[in-house]
């Protein structure tokens, strides 16, 4: 996979050499490169930033810098037409996909993070200050045929796309084969089926007087299974309603039932719903 992040603060992503993703880019399981949006302002203070348009507060990122970095980008990424015509007959090549970090996008979840994962590149424009002028998402879109896409990672503003970058992009790059030692514990984490992960305990079984749950001594492979299935949901219940209350009630068993049920979900029409007020 081939990413490419656009920002100007190029030392904000150094976090991506470092460990996971460091040795991915070792072993050639991601070209990672990060450019300074700088290098497209030409003017002699290399200007990035001007006032908003209508007044207010903060700077808004100018289009020109941006537009140049972009351009630079799908030269070198996209197949030119003489590659685009040498492809299988009627093939329809995906749209590159551009991310603009932006507390004003749609939510990174982990369904967006498997969906991004397999894809062959991914460009990130980081903004600072107030934002960047919107006619540079519209020229990614219409003139450079990007697929564009404002994504924020919750609901919270940070200073800057930086932060988020790094989060996504780790949050990606660790789904992506061979990166995670053993691929098994995706499909047991946190977001994988709709729940939220169970507490882990290792030796020593008591410790400062804290004892581990026995069913996690007792060798008996159903019963754990059931526990710690019990345990996510338990834990979801508290912590994450919203999760609970979008399950798929067909792909929760008796036992699933019987624990929502014990903390007042109920399941109506279909879905599953809290039924605890006036009508539990
Ligand atoms: Cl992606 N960017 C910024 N600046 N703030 C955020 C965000 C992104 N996601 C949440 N807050």
């Amino acid at each position: 996979m081939r990413l490419d992040v656009f920002t100007i603060f190029p030392e904000y992503l150094q976090p991506l050499g470092l460990s996971l993703l460091g040795k991915a880019r070792e072993e050639g399981l991601i070209a990672l490169s990060v450019h300074d949006l700088r290098e497209h302002a030409h003017d002699r203070h290399r200007t990035v930033d001007d006032a908003p348009l209508g007044g207010g507060a903060g700077m808004v990122m100018k289009p020109e810098p941006w537009g140049r970095a972009l351009d630079a980008w799908v030269a070198k990424t996209q197949p030119g037409p003489a590659a685009s015509a040498a492809g299988e007959a009627g093939e329809v090549a995906a749209r590159p996909v551009l991310i603009v970090p932006s507390p004003a996008g749609a939510r990174f979840d982990q369904e967006m993070a498997y969906e991004l994962a397999a894809l062959p590149a991914l460009g990130f424009a980081c903004g600072r200050y107030e934002g960047i002028d919107e006619r540079v998402l519209d020229y990614a879109r219409e003139d450079l045929g990007l697929d564009v896409r404002p994504v924020s990672i919750g609901d919270y503003v940070l200073n800057g796309g930086e932060v988020a970058v790094l989060a996504m992009i780790e949050a990606i790059v660790r789904l992506l084969p061979g990166v995670i030692g053993n691929a098994a514990s995706l499909d047991e984490e946190s977001h994988t089926g709709g729940l939220l992960e169970y507490p882990v305990y290792t030796r020593p079984a008591v410790w400062n007087r804290h004892s581990a749950p026995e069913v996690l001594l007792s060798g008996h492979h159903a019963k754990v299974a059931r526990w710690r299935r019990d345990q996510q949901l338990l834990r979801t219940c508290a912590r994450r309603p919203d999760l609970i209350e979008a399950l798929d009630p067909q792909a929760l068993d008796k036992a699933d039932r019987a624990v929502l049920r014990e903390q007042g979900f109920a399941i109506r029409d279909g879905r599953v719903v809290r039924s605890t007020g006036t009508d539990g």
